[in-house]
């Protein structure tokens, strides 16, 4: 990104912001701040790997809440702490990929463009990883489900960003019950990356706790173990604008949450109790959530005032970016940057390229509305004009 706006001196900075960084900048909530200082004493206290008693019933009763489930349904053999959903989406790859599957490479499938610890979680387990443009059919979502047989049985882990980042796009329910009869039939791991799943325009992104959940009722999944082969992943970043709190966790199939715990044992960093206590806070509180939904909506309407009917625009269903369509998403970055001061991140950055060299990110820029109205709106104008 530095060498791609080297050289070039913003002629206008009225409207300057830095729109390329997925770092919310809505208030953090006072009552999570209190409770930080309050606890300040445990700080001399090493922290359980498992998360406290506290957490483990703020984060179970949410997940149920939220995913319509049966009550203990979620429980502490569910769920890990995590500083952050990014090093668990990484480190999942340790702990669902093996040095082979069916006696070949282990195989990850990910979305094309796709969250970077994606690529990060296969490498570091020697996997390959096979990326896959949005279906338009499935509301943007990788049609796994085309794969050759061959391909699947070598597949180890999988990952599906729902509501898709940078797209915004929401998965169906049918899809997602899909995806997971797919894991369980070639034996891999289905990863859900839900961090964006509080950001909604009208409907609430349908969970894959909540579909493990359906498929039981209707007498097509394990009753014994309800998530088998699925976790999901999901953090306070976005939902409560807790970004440098470093707070989330990972929910699901009881036997890779012990695996995960095992390793963390080893090697990972629990959450300082004065972190599990206000994360338990947050998770426990739905209204500032709510007032944070609304914020982004206004910014929603805002981004369709200015850039509705351009660069194949469409309001997000969920998330916070816009994916727009501008032709040479680089050369667009370059162009904002020198008229405007707005920073944007070129798409090609966060896709890869496919067999033939194409990368479906190249006509695209991605734009983030973490910022308040009043610096987002001059920002908006100036784009439509530049663009
Ligand atoms: C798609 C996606 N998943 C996961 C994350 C991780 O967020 P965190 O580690 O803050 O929970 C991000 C952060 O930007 C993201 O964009």
């Amino acid at each position: 990104m530095r060498s791609l706006l080297a050289g070039i001196t913003p002629e206008d900075t009225s409207a300057a912001l830095n729109m390329s960084l997925g770092e919310p900048q809505h208030q953090v909530p006072s009552f999570v701040t209190d409770i930080l200082h309050d606890q300040r004493a445990s700080y001399n206290k090493y922290p359980p790997v498992q998360g406290t008693e506290a957490w483990q019933q703020a984060v179970s009763g949410w997940l149920i809440r939220r995913n319509g489930l049966s009550a203990g349904m979620v429980g502490s053999e569910n769920l890990v702490p995590l500083n952050g959903s990014r090093e668990g989406l990484f480190s999942i790859g340790l702990v669902a990929i093996g040095r082979q599957k069916n006696g070949q490479i282990p195989l990850v499938l990910s979305p094309n463009p796709f969250y970077q610890p994606y690529a990060g979680a296969a490498q570091s387990a020697g996997a390959e990883t096979l990326y896959f443009s949005g279906d338009a059919a499935l509301d943007g979502m990788p049609d796994y489900a085309s794969l050759p047989e061959d391909v699947l049985r070598r597949t180890a882990l999988a990952f599906i960003c729902n509501p898709s980042n940078p797209e915004g796009g929401l998965a169906s329910r049918d899809y997602l019950a899909q995806m997971v009869g797919l894991a369980r039939k070639y034996d891999f791991t289905l990863v859900g990356d839900e961090c964006y799943s509080e950001i909604y325009d009208d409907k609430p992104p349908v969970g894959l706790l909540d579909v493990c959940a359906e498929l039981v009722r209707r007498g097509l999944g394990n009753s014994d173990n309800p998530f088998q082969n699925v976790v999901v992943f999901n953090s306070l970043s976005k939902r409560s604008n807790l970004a440098g709190l470093r707070s989330g966790f990972m929910a699901g199939d009881p036997d890779i949450v012990r695996e995960t715990l095992r390793m963390r044992t080893y090697g990972g960093a629990p959450l300082p109790l004065p972190v599990q206590a206000a994360s338990a806070a947050a998770w426990n509180d739905e209204a500032h959530v709510e007032a944070n939904r609304a914020l982004y909506r206004r910014k929603f309407d805002l981004a369709e005032r200015y850039l509705g009917g351009k660069f194949d625009f469409t309001r997000p269903a969920g998330g916070f970016c816009l994916w727009l369509k501008v032709g040479d998403g680089e050369k667009a970055c370059r162009e904002l940057w020198r008229a405007a001061g707005i920073k944007c991140l070129p798409g090609v950055y966060l896709a890869r390229p496919d067999a033939d060299g194409h990368n479906v990110g190249m006509p695209y820029i991605r734009l983030v509305l973490v910022h308040d109205e009043k610096l987002l709106e001059p920002a908006l104008e100036k784009i439509a004009i530049t663009l």
